[in-house]
Order: structure tokens, then C-alpha cells, then sequence
């Protein structure tokens, strides 16, 4: 089995992604992958067939990120919002997720990827709960990548969710108010456990968050991509991941860390 980690090829000691080396590899991407009507629209195409697709891309881009090593690959693959859309879109998404989560397991099982589901699940059609459930189970013991779909997901519902868990906690006694900090908040989280996003990737071009892990995204580093998510490949992925690895992460300091700023 393969374990997270491989940055460099073990064979020829050369970067597995040209030019970045293992010290500047993501630990976690976050991705939108957004754009797949309009790359259906565009080849005369009703909008499901541009999710048909989209689906599709996600093996290339996992298998990617997993023999790159990155720890976990968060994935929107339905927003708390896009109930607004037409009962017949949102019924083509839902059998989609049932049709991945039962399609993709034993793949996702021989390569030892772990799926995680985050988001409103209560809301959730009964078939698409079970599914999920059922792919969680059968993944539970893998050690690779972590693969969290994003399902029914809002930000600002997870941290309601959190707010109301934790005002529980400090009515029944489990929590002083003096201990409700930025950890504890984190820990109510449907992420927690895994390390905030080092990276966002959105596609089709819209430069917003769209709900999207707002508390987690803190200081990540964004790239957004004209590219619709049906056409996202491995060298679209490597462009992202060279893109951050240019980047200089501050976090609020200076550049070089020192705290006197010299
Ligand atoms: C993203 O593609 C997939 C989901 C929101 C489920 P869209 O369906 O938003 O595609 P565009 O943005 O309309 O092209
Ligand atoms: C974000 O895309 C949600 C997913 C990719 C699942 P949307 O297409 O729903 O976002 P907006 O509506 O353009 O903000
Ligand atoms: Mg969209």
C-alpha cells in the first residue's frame, strides 16, 4: 500500500512536479470545480452532461494528487446554495453522487484512499446518505490521501452547526467559556482533524469563495483557472501546484521569519 509523502521520484531523484521542490508541495488542495454547464452549453449540451464529465475528471486529478503525495484533496462537489437550482439538475446530481460513490469504490479502495464526507448530510436524499456511509465505511481503514467531498456543504452552515455544539457542550458542563477558543471551534468542525487547505483551486474563472470553507481557507493560497472543470487534467493541476510553490507565505509576518523584522 502507498503512504502520503512521495515528493521526489525514489527512481531518479527528480521533482515530481517540474520545478517545485518537496519542501514547497501543498499538504492539502481545496478545490471549486466549478464550470461544467457552461462547458456543456458550449458544445450544445443539456448542463447534466457537462456533470457527467465533470465527474469523470475527478479520477485523474485524485490519482494525481495522490502519487504526488498531498495528504487530503477537499472537493465541492455540491453547495448548501445549489438546491436553487432545477429539480431536474438536482436530481442528475444526486444520482451522480450515488452512481460515484458506488462506481469509484473498489478504485478508491485498491488505491488506499480514505473518503470523508463534510457537509449537512440530515438534508441529504436517504439514497445518497446511504451511499456515502457505505463508501466511508469501506475506505475507513485506507492510509493514503484523504479525500473529502464536500456534499450539501455551506461554510457558514458548518459553523452554525459548530456554534450550537459548542454552546451544548457549556450548558452541559463539558465546556467553560473560557476554553472556547479557535481550537475549539476547529474541533466542531466537519474538517476536524485534517490541516487547513495550503491551496484553492477554483475553475471557470469566478473569482469567490462561494461558501466555501471560509474559516479553513484562512491563509490559503488561491488560484483560480479560466479552465471548466470537465477539462481540469494532470498539467492544469501541476500549473496550480507551481503557482503556489512561487508564492511567499507570510501569515501575517515578514518575509524570512524574523520576528524583529531584520
Ligand atoms: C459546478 O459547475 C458543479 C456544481 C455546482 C454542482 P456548475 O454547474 O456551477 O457550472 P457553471 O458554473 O454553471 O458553468
Ligand atoms: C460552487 O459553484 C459550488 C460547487 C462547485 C459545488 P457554484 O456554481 O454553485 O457557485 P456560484 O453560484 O457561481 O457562486
Ligand atoms: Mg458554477
Amino acid at each position: 500500500m502507498t503512504t502520503a509523502g512521495p515528493t521526489m521520484s525514489s527512481e531518479t531523484g527528480e521533482a515530481l512536479v517540474e520545478g517545485v521542490t518537496p519542501d514547497r508541495m501543498p499538504r492539502h488542495i481545496a478545490i471549486i470545480m466549478d464550470g461544467n454547464g457552461r462547458w456543456a452549453a458550449e458544445r450544445g449540451f443539456p448542463r447534466e452532461f457537462g456533470h457527467r464529465n465533470g465527474a469523470s475528471a475527478v479520477r485523474a486529478a485524485l490519482t494525481e494528487c495522490a502519487r504526488l503525495g498531498v495528504e487530503v484533496l477537499t472537493l465541492y462537489s455540491f453547495s448548501s446554495e445549489n438546491w436553487r437550482r432545477p429539480a431536474r439538475e438536482i436530481g442528475a446530481l444526486m444520482s451522480l453522487c450515488v452512481d460515484y460513490c458506488e462506481g469509484e469504490r473498489e478504485h478508491l479502495k485498491r488505491q488506499n484512499i480514505r473518503v470523508r464526507v463534510i457537509g449537512d448530510r440530515e438534508g441529504l436524499p436517504d439514497e445518497v446518505r446511504e451511499a456515502v456511509v457505505h463508501l466511508e465505511r469501506a475506505t475507513a481503514g485506507c492510509t493514503g490521501l484523504t479525500l473529502v467531498l464536500a456534499l450539501n456543504y455551506g461554510s457558514r452552515n458548518e459553523i452554525a452547526r459548530a456554534a450550537r455544539r459548542i454552546a451544548e457542550d457549556v450548558c452541559a458542563g463539558r465546556l467553560a467559556i473560557e476554553c472556547v477558543d479557535e481550537s475549539a471551534i476547529d474541533e466542531r468542525l466537519d474538517t476536524a482533524g485534517l490541516p487547513d487547505p495550503d491551496l484553492l483551486i477554483r475553475t471557470g474563472g469566478e473569482l469567490r469563495l462561494s461558501n466555501y470553507l471560509l474559516w479553513q481557507v484562512g491563509y490559503a493560497e488561491m488560484h483560480v483557472t479560466e479552465t471548466f472543470w470537465p477539462d481540469f487534467g494532470v498539467a492544469e493541476l501541476h500549473a496550480a501546484i507551481r503557482d503556489f510553490a512561487g508564492r511567499r507565505r507570510r501569515f501575517g509576518g515578514l518575509d524570512g521569519g524574523d520576528p524583529d523584522g531584520r
